[in-house]
C-alpha cells in the first residue's frame, strides 16, 4: 500500500488542477443521454490520471467513467476505479460541490482511496486498516443514534425522470423522521460528509462503481457502515448504497428496505 497512496495523491493533485482550469470557463457542455452531462474537464481529468497510472502501475487494471474498462493484458491484482469529476452538473453550473474520486480495489475490497474537492481544497484519504483523514487529520463519523436527530443526504440517479415516483417515495418516508434531507449532487462528497461527521446518512440507488469506490472505504475507515438497503454487504457493482454513522443504520434499513 505504501507505493499506492503517493500515486493517489499525485493523481488528485494533477487531476484537481486540470478540473479547476475549466471551472467557470466551459465553452460547451455535452450530454450523455437525457440528463447526464460531460465536459472537457471530465475528459482531461481522466486522461491525466490514466497517464500517471500508465507510468506508475502499467500492469494495474483501470475502470474509469469516461473511457470504461481497461483490463486487456493487465494483471488482476489491482483495479483503479476512477470518477474523474463527480458532480459534473454542479461543476457545469459553477456550483463548487464536485470532486475527483479514486478507489483502488484488490480482491473485491477497496484498499486505498482518495476524494478531493479542488475548489474548497478538501481532501479525504483512507487506507484499509489505517483510518481515514480529512486534510491530514483523522476523522470519525458522528454521534447521533436516532434518525430523529439526523441530517441526511441522498441523490437522484440518471433515470430519475422515468422513475420519479419511486425516488420520491424515499423522501416521503424519510422527511418526517429527520432534521432535514440534502441533495448535494456528488455521491463521493456525500459519503465523505458522512465519514467526517457532517451528516449522519447517505442513500442512493443505481450509482456506478466509480461513484462509491472511494467513499466506501473512507466511511468504513471513519467508523461508519456501508451496505445495501437491506443491510446486506455492500458491493460497488450493486444497485443500492446506504452509508451511515453506524448508529442509525438499522433505522435507515427499516425505512429504505421496505421500499425496494
Ligand atoms: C453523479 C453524482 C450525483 C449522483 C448521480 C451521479 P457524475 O455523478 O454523484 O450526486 O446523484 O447518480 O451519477 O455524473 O457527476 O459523475
Ligand atoms: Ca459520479
Ligand atoms: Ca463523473
Amino acid at each position: 500500500m505504501k507505493d499506492i497512496m503517493p500515486v493517489i495523491v499525485k493523481c488528485l493533485d494533477e487531476a484537481g488542477a486540470a478540473v479547476m482550469r475549466h471551472y467557470g470557463a466551459l465553452e460547451s457542455i455535452e450530454k450523455k443521454g437525457r440528463s447526464n452531462l460531460v465536459t472537457v474537464a471530465d475528459h482531461e481529468s481522466e486522461a491525466c490520471i490514466k497517464r500517471i497510472l500508465s507510468e506508475a502501475f502499467p500492469s494495474h487494471q483501470i475502470l474509469a467513467e469516461e473511457s470504461g474498462a481497461d483490463y486487456e493484458g493487465k494483471g488482476d491484482e489491482c483495479r483503479w476505479v476512477i470518477d474523474p469529476l463527480d458532480g459534473t452538473t454542479n461543476f457545469s453550473h459553477t456550483m463548487p460541490l464536485f470532486c475527483v474520486s479514486i478507489g483502488v480495489e484488490r480482491k473485491g475490497r477497496i484498499v486505498a482511496a482518495g476524494v478531493d474537492n479542488p475548489y474548497y481544497r478538501e481532501r479525504f484519504l483512507a487506507e484499509c486498516g489505517a483510518g481515514a483523514t480529512f486534510n491530514g487529520r483523522p476523522i470519525h463519523v458522528s454521534e447521533p443514534d436516532r434518525l430523529a436527530d439526523s441530517l441526511v443526504v441522498t441523490g437522484f440517479p440518471y433515470d430519475r425522470i422515468e422513475r420519479f415516483p419511486h425516488y420520491m417515495s424515499f423522501w416521503i418516508e424519510m422527511l418526517p423522521r429527520v432534521h432535514g434531507i440534502l441533495r448535494m449532487g456528488s455521491a463521493a462528497l456525500d459519503m465523505c460528509a458522512v465519514a467526517c461527521g457532517r451528516l449522519e446518512a447517505f442513500w442512493q440507488e443505481n450509482l456506478h462503481p466509480w461513484d462509491t469506490a472511494a467513499g466506501w472505504l473512507i466511511v468504513e475507515e471513519a467508523g461508519g457502515w456501508v451496505t445495501d438497503y437491506h443491510g446486506n454487504p455492500f458491493s460497488i457493482y450493486g444497485s443500492q448504497t446506504l452509508a451511515t454513522n453506524g448508529k442509525i443504520h438499522n433505522e435507515c434499513v427499516e425505512v429504505l428496505g421496505k421500499l425496494v
